[in-house]
């Protein structure tokens, strides 16, 4: 033993329901609600939709259980997880490169959840009551063009944050997630049952629902990839991370299973409300990152009490984003504060720190950076870009190759079915088999295709 003095014993999530709160927080987020979205409307409904699903059963769900497993068995953050199964061997470049992409994928992400805490009181002031698409417009450039208030809203959200990691895993992150969860479902459906039953609903229906595959290039495929890892928080060790606090005796596929199923059903519950409501009032569905902010409020105004539900609406995207934004934010706290010893309060403040350096890039990327464009993109679009479209799909390729081909079967086996407690031989062959030949193959061919770094 290295280690003489015994430190407190490592926090962890405590319930087998708090596990999938914190899970399923994680993983359902502004993804659901704006990316899904947006992504649909610009690449072609449902061929998109269906492309999607395939990368998530194929792509998505391998890699979370590969990384559940992972952080399980070495009980530790996303870099010392692969220095203790793999010691002296690169593979933890894979964590700390994971730990990278937590920056930068926060950089915009505390952005637009800054625009939806931001809308919660501008719809409760009233000034979203419209359902003209000129006036909304306007009122959302007005906040993404104005530095100071783009800045000040990501700070108060990056604080928000930080204050429930600080607390820590189990009273923080799982404490919040479990109240905030059940919230979320319950007011998607009050929102769905108003947009499909708008005048002229039908062809928002028959948009996200019936397959035209003429849009498709490779390039959507990648992004449709891409989609599947941002969705499932994978290929950068949030997973890992969130393994590391699972109980021993929680069934691992069976988790991932469930938790690819709800996201994705939030996802398509997030379409359905959506795009009926985007072609009754007839808006374009390829509006992109700003679907969100302008059309749906159009739909609260629509109806009686509007406002209540727009002010709703906005909390619970904001409850999203609140669960996903704690998952990122630990994987470099969980870091810091286990391999420099530094309490959760220093690593917590020293990140946010850092963070609010990113981040400004991404805020004023609307403002007084709107022409700094290094290739071709804002910060904000190209922190997007690089983390959905390249970091988390290596990151992803790698975790496939580490546990196909690296990690001892026996290990991988004892780690998925409890040390033989669970009865899932079939389904662990079943995983295995896919870690090392399906999923890594698929990775590759895409990334390079969406790239066009070669042509098939
Ligand atoms: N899954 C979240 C969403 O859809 C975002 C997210 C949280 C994420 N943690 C992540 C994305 C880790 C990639 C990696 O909103």
């Amino acid at each position: 033993m290295k280690q003489q003095v015994e430190v407190k014993p490592r926090d962890g999530f405590t319930t087998g329901l708090g596990v999938i709160a914190a899970t399923l927080g994680s993983a359902i987020g502004l993804g659901n609600i704006w990316k899904f979205p947006s992504l649909t409307g610009t690449n072609g409904g449902a061929a998109f939709l269906i492309l999607y699903l395939a990368c998530t059963l194929l792509v998505g769900l391998p890699v979370m259980i590969s990384e559940l497993s992972l952080g399980r068995r070495a009980r530790a953050n996303a870099v010392s997880t692969f220095q203790t199964l793999a010691p002296r061997e690169p593979w933890w470049l894979v964590g700390a490169s994971g730990a990278l992409a937590a920056f930068l994928i926060l950089a915009f992400y505390t952005e637009v959840a800054a625009w939806v805490f931001a809308y919660i009181f501008k719809a409760g002031l009233g000034a979203l009551n419209s359902t003209s698409p000129v006036i909304i417009s306007q009122a959302f450039t007005n906040l993404v063009s104005d530095p100071v208030q783009s800045l000040l809203w990501q700070w108060g959200v990056l604080i928000f944050i930080a204050v429930i990691i600080i607390a820590g895993v189990s009273k923080g992150i799982e404490a919040t997630t479990k109240r905030l969860m059940p919230a979320l479902f319950i007011i998607l459906l009050v929102v769905i049952v108003r947009s499909v039953t708008l005048p002229g609903a039908g062809e928002g229906l028959s948009f996200l629902f019936r397959p035209d595959f003429s849009k498709v290039t490779w390039a959507t495929v990648l992004v449709a990839m891409g989609l599947s890892f941002f969705k499932l928080s994978v290929g950068m060790g949030t997973m890992i991370t969130y393994g590391s606090y699972f109980r021993s005796e929680q069934n691992i596929p069976w988790t991932a299973a469930r938790v690819m199923l709800g996201d994705v059903l939030v996802s398509v519950l997030a379409g359905i409300a959506i795009f009926p409501a985007v072609f009754a009032f007839g808006f374009q569905p390829d509006a992109g990152a700003s679907l969100l902010f302008i059309t749906i409020p159009a739909v609260f105004s629509a109806m009686p009490l509007g406002q209540v539900f727009m002010v709703l609406f906005f909390i619970l995207a904001a409850i999203a984003a609140t669960g996903a934004m704690l998952s990122l934010l630990e994987v470099p706290v969980a870091f810091l504060s286990e391999k420099l010893a530094w309490s959760r309060l220093v690593s917590t403040t020293v990140t946010t720190v850092i963070l609010v350096g990113f981040g400004s890039l991404a805020a004023l990327s609307g403002s007084v950076l709107a022409d700094f464009k290094p290739f071709g993109m804002t910060m904000f679009d190209l922190y997007d870009f690089t983390t959905s479209n390249i970091l988390l799909p290596l990151g992803g390729l790698f975790i496939c190759l580490f546990v196909g081909w690296r990690w001892a079967r026996n290990e991988a086996v004892a780690t998925l079915s409890n040390d033989g407690m669970l009865r899932n031989e079939r389904i662990v062959r079943l995983f295995l088999g896919t870690v090392k030949f399906v999923t890594p193959v698929l990775v590759f061919v895409v990334l390079l295709n969406g790239l066009g770094v070669i042509k098939l």
